[in-house]
């Protein structure tokens, strides 16, 4: 698994994400791309046509991609002290792991401009087979708020320009502050994410 880095931490908090070559080992990995293809038969639709403010004050766009609950395996990395311990000393301070799924894409499909739910303070987004996926951030938009956030997600039909891309490493994952709008463009061919979520305890 991969250790606190000083340099990922510094640029997680100038930029609000960072990427990670290596998270998990081969094993893992493994064990993890058996149960995200298992579990695919489970998952559900997800759909959202209008774009809004949610409960938790954070922006979720238009989407279309399916998602499943965690299986054991995801669950056991998602709460191992090792990966806590790894999220909190990035964070600077005591986190716990909140939710945990797998993302499917089809041809296709999409995730507009958004911001995760405020249960997700920091997400990791580990895409388990290899093969270009698109993923991009907007750092020119941290800290707008909400309102705005939505006219500009309404105006772009959830795909605004700029924005930085960002490339899924083979066996690592992205990091990102839950609150920073990113967007995940039309997949052109198929994809599991996993995501685990943490969220600190103030
Ligand atoms: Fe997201």
């Amino acid at each position: 698994m991969q250790y606190f880095s000083e340099n990922r931490k510094a640029q997680l908090e100038a930029q609000h994400y960072a990427v990670f070559e290596t998270l998990l080992d081969d094993e893992l990995l493994g064990y993890l791309r058996r149960e995200g293809q298992s579990r695919r038969p489970l998952a559900v639709v997800r759909k959202r046509l209008v774009p809004k403010i949610g409960d938790t004050g954070r922006v979720a766009s238009h989407a279309q991609h399916f998602l499943s609950s965690p299986g054991p395996v995801l669950q056991e990395i998602h709460e191992s002290e090792e990966l806590v311990a790894f999220v909190g000393a990035l964070l600077g301070k005591v986190v716990f792991p909140t939710r945990a799924s797998y993302l499917y894409y089809e041809p296709g499909d999409y995730v507009g401009l958004h911001q995760d739910v405020s249960s997700c303070e920091l997400t990791l987004l580990v895409n388990l087979f290899a093969g270009k996926q698109p993923f991009t951030v907007h750092p020119e938009l941290s800290g707008v708020t909400a309102e705005r956030l939505l006219e500009v997600v309404v105006k772009s039909g959830g795909f605004p320009e700029g924005g930085v891309d960002v490339v899924y490493p083979e066996n690592g994952a992205i990091a990102i502050m839950g609150e920073l709008p990113h967007q995940r463009p039309l997949a052109e061919q198929p994809a599991t994410i996993a995501v685990l979520c943490f969220k600190g305890l103030w």
